[in-house]
């Protein structure tokens, strides 16, 4: 059966983008693969956490996965830094990554903007997400659009490690959600819905009440000209609200433009907001639940057991391939 990875870092609260860019694909993609998920606690520390915060995270995020549907037995869940061969294997994969490239990466270069002093795995991130990928075989990585960039690094570093040691990593490909690959923030509608921004309006977190939610959708940007058309160009909050619908709905751009044709912006807004809570409001009732659930560290212990056992063959060709033995 083929196979996918995918993770999500335990920075801060969960967004409506990640919701759509990566947990909705999760849940299609455990009924057709063989499905690795885990969460990125490690890539988490390239920028400052505090640890009590951090180790929260961790765990809320695992109960927001098990809550939006991500089910146990149809994924294997583990936390990043409990299996050392991420790290190890990242060790080695850097020291065949040209400092140039990962100088290239996009978020790189805006992160690093954010962060005065910023650190060295700020700059090395991307190839520890290339070990998580590279260590399972997996043919397909689910991520948002945002990710793009670092899955294809991932396949640039397998190719090359390939060509000069013989085949050691299989090279996976990027799979990106067709309207949600990326969901704009409310306020400014040209940028990414992120985790870290400074906004909260602009942003809906997953464990937003409803009234909040109403509230920031409503007063999502838009424009001054009443037609509930797509054009990402010209009409980004709009294009913006129809992105977030279709991705949760089942209907298409050209559906949704017909359906409100005749409407203004206030009763699309309205239909949004009703949307986004009836997804989230079940999401919620049972994170709540499940947050103090022994069931978590128990998924998160088979987790790690199946993970390093795969994880350690992978390290060992490897480090024999280049050399690292005795
Ligand atoms: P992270 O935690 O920033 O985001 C998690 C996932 O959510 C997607 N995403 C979005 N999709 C659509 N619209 C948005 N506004 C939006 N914001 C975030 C991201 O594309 C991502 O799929 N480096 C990764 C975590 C990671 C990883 C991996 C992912 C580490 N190793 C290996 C896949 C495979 C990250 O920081 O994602």
């Amino acid at each position: 059966m083929e196979k996918v990875l995918t993770g999500i870092q335990p920075s801060g609260a969960l967004t409506l983008g990640n919701y759509i860019g990566a947990i909705k694909q999760m849940l299609k993609y455990q009924d057709m693969y063989e499905s690795y998920i885990f969460i990125a606690d490690m890539h988490a520390i390239t920028i400052p956490q505090d640890p009590i915060k951090l180790r929260e995270n961790i765990r809320s995020l695992l109960a927001i996965y098990l809550a939006s549907g991500v089910d146990p037995k149809k994924n294997t869940i583990f936390l990043q830094s409990e299996n050392i061969y991420h790290a190890n294997v990242s060790w080695i994969l850097e020291c065949l990554t040209p400092y140039g490239e990962l100088g290239r990466m996009t978020q790189f270069k805006d992160k690093k903007e954010k962060n005065a002093n910023f650190s060295a795995g700020l700059l090395t991130y991307p190839v520890l997400m290339a070990s998580d990928i590279l260590l399972y075989d997996v043919d397909f990585v689910p991520v948002g659009k945002d990710q793009k960039q670092h899955v294809e690094l991932a396949r640039n570093i397998a190719e090359r490690v390939n060509k000069k040691y013989g085949e050691i990593f299989k090279v996976p490909l990027p799979l990106i959600p067709h309207d949600g690959a990326k969901i704009c923030d409310l306020v400014d509608p040209t940028r990414k819905m992120s985790k870290s921004s400074d906004n909260p309006k602009g942003v809906i977190y997953l464990l937003d009440d409803e009234k909040t939610i109403r509230k920031k959708i409503m007063s999502a940007t838009t424009d001054s000209e009443m037609r509930v058309v797509y054009d990402m160009e010209n009409k980004p909050g709009i294009s913006n609200l129809i992105n977030i619908y279709t991705s949760l709905s089942n209907l298409t751009i050209k559906d949704v433009e017909e359906k409100y044709k005749d409407s203004n912006y206030g009763t699309f807004k309205n239909d949004v907001a009703d949307l986004v809570v009836s997804v989230l409001t079940p999401i919620q009732e049972k994170y709540y639940k499940l947050l103090e659930s022994a069931e978590l560290d128990k998924i998160l212990d088979a987790g790690i057991e199946k993970t390093t056992s795969i994880a350690k063959e992978k390290y060992e060709l490897l480090k024999e391939k280049v050399g690292l033995y005795r």
